[in-house]
């Protein structure tokens, strides 16, 4: 008998990076069934979400924790250590392209995913599984040439800005295809990632949403890039936005024992929206459909 409604000793940890609109939903969604360690770049913003995450009866801590500095993502590994083994990793942080330039957003979608990937892989056991949030900008352009591949497939290589800056022209180097080029990149280090996890008995996963109401998908109708969203939206099959717990619902089940044959893949959870874009994904693209979050 315990006086602390929130205390769930028993439950396995669940880290949720990004304490955004789909990380709190996601976070509220595997706390049903998990104590959560929600990690994200605001200290003040994370008091917040601890205190509200908490209110709705979750076992939570929210800790501060940059994706893009390897002494923080190691930091908040051994924080996650010293609580036991990691049942489950939802990676939601991300920068949308109206959030910052060229590197920064490669910065935050690729490399920071790519630190706190390694250092996760650290911490999976046996039943572990990783779920990645990925865009379905991703796949709605054309895969880039294969010596940009090569770049992108190699996030941690220190020299990875210079590699990359000299295969695009500045006029070139927009946070919009910073945007799209990072979530291709992320899907394609799931799957190559695959075996690393399954030698732990262990699983890795993308989950590639279409636009999702979300603060940030609100930011992205207001911004720039307005009118190739709303291009793309007019393109749903399913003519809304969706809702951040249709995103919560499928990464929940990803992450859980339903879904236990499944790893290596990416799950479009938009809407129809890339079916729809690229009937023939073999037919090369027209027009820059590249560009929702
Ligand atoms: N909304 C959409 O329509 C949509 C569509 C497709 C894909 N997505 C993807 O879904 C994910 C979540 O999007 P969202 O709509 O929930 O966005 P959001 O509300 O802006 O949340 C993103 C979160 O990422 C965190 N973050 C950013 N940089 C970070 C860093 N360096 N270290 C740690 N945390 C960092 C931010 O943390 P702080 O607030 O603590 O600074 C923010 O809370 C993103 O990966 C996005 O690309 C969104």
């Amino acid at each position: 008998m315990t006086t602390n409604p929130n205390a769930r000793p028993g439950q396995p940890t669940a880290l949720v990076i990004g304490g955004g609109g789909m990380g709190m939903s996601t976070a509220r969604r595997l706390g049903q069934s998990h104590r959560i360690v929600l990690a994200s770049r605001s200290a003040k913003a994370n008091e917040e979400r601890e205190a509200a995450l908490r209110e709705d009866g979750v076992d939570a801590v929210a800790v501060e924790c940059d994706v893009t500095d390897p002494a923080s993502v190691a930091g908040l590994a051994e924080f996650v250590a010293e609580r036991g083994p990691l049942r489950t990793l939802a990676h939601v942080a991300g920068l949308s392209p109206s959030m910052d330039d060229w590197h920064g957003i490669f910065s935050v979608n690729l490399i920071g995913t790519a630190l706190m990937e390694s250092a996760c892989l650290g911490l999976a056991a046996p039943g572990s599984a990783a779920v990645f949030v990925s865009s379905s900008a991703g796949h709605l352009a054309d895969p880039p040439a294969q010596e940009v591949t090569e770049v992108l497939d190699d996030p941690l290589a220190p020299d990875f800005f210079s590699r990359l800056d000299r295969l695009f022209t500045p006029e070139e180097q927009t946070p919009l295809q910073a945007y799209r080029l990072s979530k291709f990149a992320l899907n394609r280090m799931c799957r190559r990632q695959v075996s690393a996890w399954g030698a732990k008995g262990a699983r890795i996963v993308s989950v590639s949403p279409g636009p999702i109401a979300t603060p940030m998908g609100a930011r992205e109708l207001d911004g720039p890039n307005r009118e190739v969203k709303l291009a793309l939206m007019r393109r749903l099959p399913i003519a809304r936005e969706g809702t951040m717990v249709e995103t919560a619902d499928a990464i929940e089940f990803l992450a859980s024992d339903r879904a236990s044959y499944i790893t290596g893949i990416d799950l479009l959870v938009d809407g129809g929206l890339v079916a729809a874009t690229r009937p023939d994904p073999t037919s090369r693209v027209h027009g820059a459909y590249g560009a929702s979050e």
